[in-house]
């Protein structure tokens, strides 16, 4: 909001800019209120909305790869040319304006046409297409089966009762109380019928007749397909302890248990967050916005230390423990009376609310049942095609072979899952695309990003630039002197470079 009020930065690049001030990859600029960037690629300049359509990220702070543009934060990307946002996060495009040269002044006055992508789907292409889960991939899927002008039937199955939403979001500023609900839809409930993509909310698949080429719903229909998406995400672990079945123990997946917590606070004092982990400390970050008193129990020395090694976990723990979190590290909940949480240790917490974040298991039931290659996930090749042709899967349950890290690897990463989808659609209408995205996560607690590129379960060494304590560091995870994966704070830009060098084989 802040800077939808602020005066637009930059010259007024309706009267021009000097060819003599543009130096640089890009200038910021404006046209009446609106900020626009000029961008340099190659020999070409370009001219794109400022920010980012995913969450106004400023793209001249960004990273021009040929023809495209990346967002320092998310690391999304938009081209050029188009202005189409061709990698997730972002989804929707930004709109591109014309770029006049006069003697030595570069003038920007009127928006380009949104040029039509012009793809033709293939001789081919699939009748009917059937999507399980509207989560993540399932959505990023079918909005990108419509960006490539499929006109078959898409059915997406979803068990959610909500249409596809901004997950990231539910352990961030909407738990806060800080993001209102309408940022949370990834599309308003009318683009499903005005892109003719058939959504059909607590529809439970049972099961798939692979033969037959149909699922069957718990409400006793089956729909057919030609091709058939499994994106069927993952679910929270449960603690099996005693009492951890009441109503004011929650776990969070989707936007009805997040509605639940938000309904937990209401009057509450205190709560207890079982688990160190990424969601973990977001929801405990959120309470505290909150003003919950809130106590993290967690078996681990660390928090985090699994993912981003000692020097990051003892950050975070510090970061939240100046925010006023309680660790009891090296402690378990054992069980769970009403308001009171007695400890392994023997404590007993009090609380009025407790949130289980100890991890996710993928949704492999439907899989399984079908008969589908089953490896900790569902083994799909570098295609996202499974074991049954036709059959593709995407997101937090597929295993596939990472060509950067060389191993079949599985993630629980948004932007994967999302380009997952995207790849799958367009391979779904024949297009043979590798799957080849440098694995990316982000995580936010209070105002410190936390970003990873890459994928590192175990190294040798970490070599730390920078300052962790002082939020301005970058982190190289090694295994036999190769770098595996980078975390950092506030190092966008050589995060977005150490993707391209992880993309183009040049990471040292
Ligand atoms: C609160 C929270 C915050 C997160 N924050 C981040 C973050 O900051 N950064 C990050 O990188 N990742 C984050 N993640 C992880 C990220 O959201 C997941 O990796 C991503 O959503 C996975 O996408 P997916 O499509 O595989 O699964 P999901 O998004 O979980 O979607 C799965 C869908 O399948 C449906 N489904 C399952 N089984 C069936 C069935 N049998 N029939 C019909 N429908 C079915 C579900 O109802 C759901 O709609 C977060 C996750 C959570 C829960
Ligand atoms: S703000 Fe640009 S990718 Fe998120």
């Amino acid at each position: 909001m802040a800077d939808q009020q602020a005066p637009p930065a930059g010259p007024d690049l309706t009267k021009g800019v000097s060819a003599d001030d543009f130096t640089g990859e890009t200038l910021l600029g404006h046209i009446g209120d609106q900020e626009v960037l000029l961008v340099r690629a190659g020999s070409e300049i370009f001219a794109i909305d400022a920010h980012c359509s995913h969450y106004h990220g400023p793209l001249s702070e960004g990273l021009v790869v040929g023809h495209g543009i990346r967002c320092p934060w998310h690391h999304a990307c938009f081209d050029l040319r188009t202005g189409e946002a061709t990698r997730a996060p972002a989804l929707s495009p930004l709109t591109v304006w014309q770029v006049e040269q006069e003697n030595d002044r570069i003038l920007v006055r009127r928006k380009r046409e949104q040029p039509k992508p012009g793809r033709k789907t293939p001789a081919e292409a699939p009748d009917k297409i059937v999507i399980v889960g509207g989560g993540a991939a399932g959505f990023a899927a079918a909005e990108m089966l419509r960006r490539q002008d499929f006109q078959g039937s898409i059915v997406m199955l979803s068990e959610d009762s909500a249409a596809p939403v901004d997950r990231p979001n539910l352990s961030k500023d909407y738990l806060a109380g800080s993001a209102p609900e309408d940022w949370l839809p990834l599309r308003p409930d009318s683009f499903y019928k005005e892109a003719g993509i058939d959504l059909r909310l607590k529809a439970n698949v049972t099961a798939i007749d692979t033969k037959a080429r149909h699922v069957a719903i718990a409400d006793g229909s089956t729909v057919s397909y030609d091709r058939l998406l499994l994106a069927t995400g993952a679910e929270p672990v449960r603690l099996p302890i005693p009492g951890a079945d009441q109503p004011h123990v929650h776990t969070l997946r989707s936007l009805a248990d997040c509605r639940a917590i938000i309904d937990s606070v209401k009057g509450a004092r205190r709560a207890i967050v079982i688990g160190a982990s990424f969601i973990g400390l977001e929801a405990a970050a959120a309470l505290r916005a909150r003003e919950i008193e809130v106590h993290v129990v967690a078996p681990e020395p660390r928090p985090m230390e699994r993912v981003l090694g000692p020097g990051m976990g003892d950050f975070v723990r510090a970061l939240h423990e100046e925010q006023g979190v309680v660790f009891h590290l090296g402690d378990t909940v054992a069980a769970i009376d009403g308001k009171h949480a007695t400890l392994k240790s023997g404590g007993v917490l009090e609380a009025d609310l407790v949130v289980v974040g100890v991890g996710v298991r993928p949704r492999l039931a439907l899989a399984e049942q079908s008969g589908l290659k089953l490896d900790r996930g569902v083994v799909v090749s570098d295609l996202l095609e499974s074991s049954a042709p036709g059959i593709f899967a995407a997101g937090d349950i597929a295993r596939w072979p990472d060509p950067h890290s060389k191993d079949n690897i599985r993630v629980e990463h948004w932007v994967v899952a999302q380009r997952q989808g995207q790849t799958a659609a367009r391979n779904m209408l024949g297009q043979r695309e590798a799957f080849d995205a440098v694995p990316f996560f982000w995580s936010q607690h209070y105002d410190v990003p936390i970003n990873y590129v890459g994928h590192a379960e175990q190294w040798d060494e970490i070599a730390v630039d920078g300052d962790i304590a002082a939020r301005d560091c970058l982190l190289r995870y090694k295994r036999g002197g190769r770098v595996l994966a980078v975390t950092s704070i506030y190092r966008d830009l050589a995060s977005l470079q150490a993707e391209l060098a992880m993309e183009q084989g040049t990471m040292r």
